[in-house]
């Protein structure tokens, strides 16, 4: 079933290209500018490779775990982890319970029954940690609790392309720890005078704010170190020093749409876990307002033409919409007034460089927009009130707009800017793609009814969405053609 055909032709449509189809993949001279491929070894901003004949790094030394003066690690040897897990067991109290107790948690070693909040309240779940390689599987590596940057309160499972520094010839087998805004990656790669950033220093606050260097790749090629600022956030965030922000709730009740809908059938818990999922949505939607007001401060810096200007702006005044949409929905399910606090990051700095400035473009709108109508959709297919599901098919319909906007200014950034643009929008693309393939973290309630999806059915629905909906319109600007 091609569920995205309106979507993905409305989008192809924005771009001068509604002949062409989701599969099979378009020739190479489908797009009009030139097919440029993912670079192997992307050129950064801040770091070049250095020229062939440069000598060697000499190889770093030491045991197990080490950690180098630049803030990189690396595994000179194989260690023993200790395998306890720093969070709290299930104390039986939880809202949502997935386990009760360790006994059920026999998916892989070490497995134990802890206790944490979510976006939607309390909840159990199975937590696993690891002591050796053994404990993880084949091409995987067990990551010791404290390591570098590692956020985990354990030991975990990392994918590993190389075990130690002897599989790396002349560099070292480095870790990589990407937080991506929604979960951590964890990696073993070989560090290699190719790289196109050596630390972190390389990609400073400036032109990429909060960027890490960090190992990704596509799913079964070798991955490589490379910059890396992005939030794995769907809609258009405001990302601020590489992470998402939002207003925090308060009490008040001028952000509301009149929205009245009937919630009687519901029990306390889930009418708690659901209005605080619709408190987030509202959040992120109210902060994509600064968002796209910043957005058309870059298209001013950069001199995007007038009509990109006036769509701009008029997403914005949507984004507003989508905020009291959603805070009512909050708030009639929660049965109490919620509404945005201050949200000061509004105004941080912005940066105006074209490398930036496509980066953003690609994983906020192209990706971001695209995926968030896409899921919108289904959110309002799935919840039963009519004028609640007629309210989100609405959002729905401008977020399918707002996506355009964002393929159109690609389009535009592509002519003015070529080849500078033409890379960072490739390497971004990549990026995004490699960011969702996994599922979203689990959420402690689903209620389709009330437009809270699973999360193995909205990492899916992105899935085929990128497939379906953005692969199609990469491969009509020519960018890189997916396989
Ligand atoms: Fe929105
Ligand atoms: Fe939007």
């Amino acid at each position: 079933m091609d569920r995205y055909g309106s979507l993905r032709l409305s989008l192809l449509v924005a771009i001068g290209g509604a002949a062409c189809s989701a599969s099979p993949p378009a020739p190479s001279g489908a797009g009009d500018g030139a097919v440029v491929a993912i670079p192997t070894s992307p050129a950064s901003a801040t770091a070049e490779p250095p020229p062939d004949g440069e000598p060697e790094p000499e190889k770093p030394k030491g045991v197990g775990w080490v950690a180098e003066k630049n803030g990189n690690v690396h595994r000179a040897s194989r260690v023993t982890c200790d395998a306890t897990i720093d969070i709290p067991a299930c104390a039986g109290t939880e809202r949502h319970q997935s386990c009760k107790t360790d006994a059920d948690c026999t998916e892989h070693p070490h497995g134990k029954c802890t206790s944490g909040v979510g976006q939607v309240g309390t909840y159990c779940g199975c937590t696993y940690s690891c002591e050796t390689d053994d404990d993880c599987g084949a091409g995987k590596a067990c990551v010791c609790k404290g390591t570098g940057a590692l956020r985990a309160r354990h030991s975990v499972c990392g994918d590993a392309s190389c075990s130690t520094d002897a599989d790396c010839g002349a560099g070292s087998c480095g870790l990589s720890t990407y937080f991506n805004g929604c979960f951590e990656q964890v990696t073993l790669a070989c560090r290699t005078k190719e790289d196109s950033c050596k630390s972190d220093a390389d990609c400073g606050s400036t032109p990429r704010p909060g960027g890490a260097c960090v190992a990704i790749g596509p799913k079964g090629a070798k991955p490589t170190w490379q910059c890396a600022s992005m939030s794995c956030v769907i809609g258009r965030p405001l990302v601020v020093e590489g992470e998402a922000r939002a207003a925090r709730p308060r009490d008040r009740a001028d952000w509301r749409a009149p929205l009245v809908f009937d919630v009687g059938h519901l029990v306390a818990d889930a009418r708690e876990a659901i209005a605080a999922h619709h408190a987030a949505i509202a959040a992120m939607e109210h902060a994509s307002i600064a968002s796209f007001a910043r957005f058309s401060l870059q298209l001013l810096a950069l001199g995007a033409p007038a009509e990109l200007l006036a769509e701009a702006q008029n997403a914005a005044r949507d984004e507003v919409e989508h905020a009291r949409v959603e805070y009512a929905v909050a708030s009639r399910i929660g049965g109490r007034t919620i509404g945005p606090d201050k949200l000061p990051e509004a105004t941080a700095r912005l940066a105006t460089d074209v490398v930036s400035f496509v980066e953003s473009l690609v994983v906020e709108g192209c990706v971001g927009e695209t995926l968030g109508a896409a899921e919108g959709q289904e959110v309002a297919r799935s919840v039963k009130d009519e004028g609640l599901r007629a309210a989100l098919a609405r959002i729905a319909e401008d977020e399918a707009r707002h996506a355009a906007l964002a393929w159109k200014t690609l389009q535009w950034a592509l002519d003015a800017f070529g080849d500078e643009a033409r890379e960072a929008a490739a390497r971004a693309f990549e990026r995004a793609r490699a960011m969702h393939e996994k599922d979203p973290p689990k959420m402690p309630v689903e209620n389709e009814e009330f437009g809270v999806l699973g999360a193995r059915m909205l990492g899916a629905l992105r899935r085929e969405a990128l497939r379906e909906v953005v692969e199609p319109c990469v491969r009509k600007l020519g960018l890189v053609a997916w396989s």
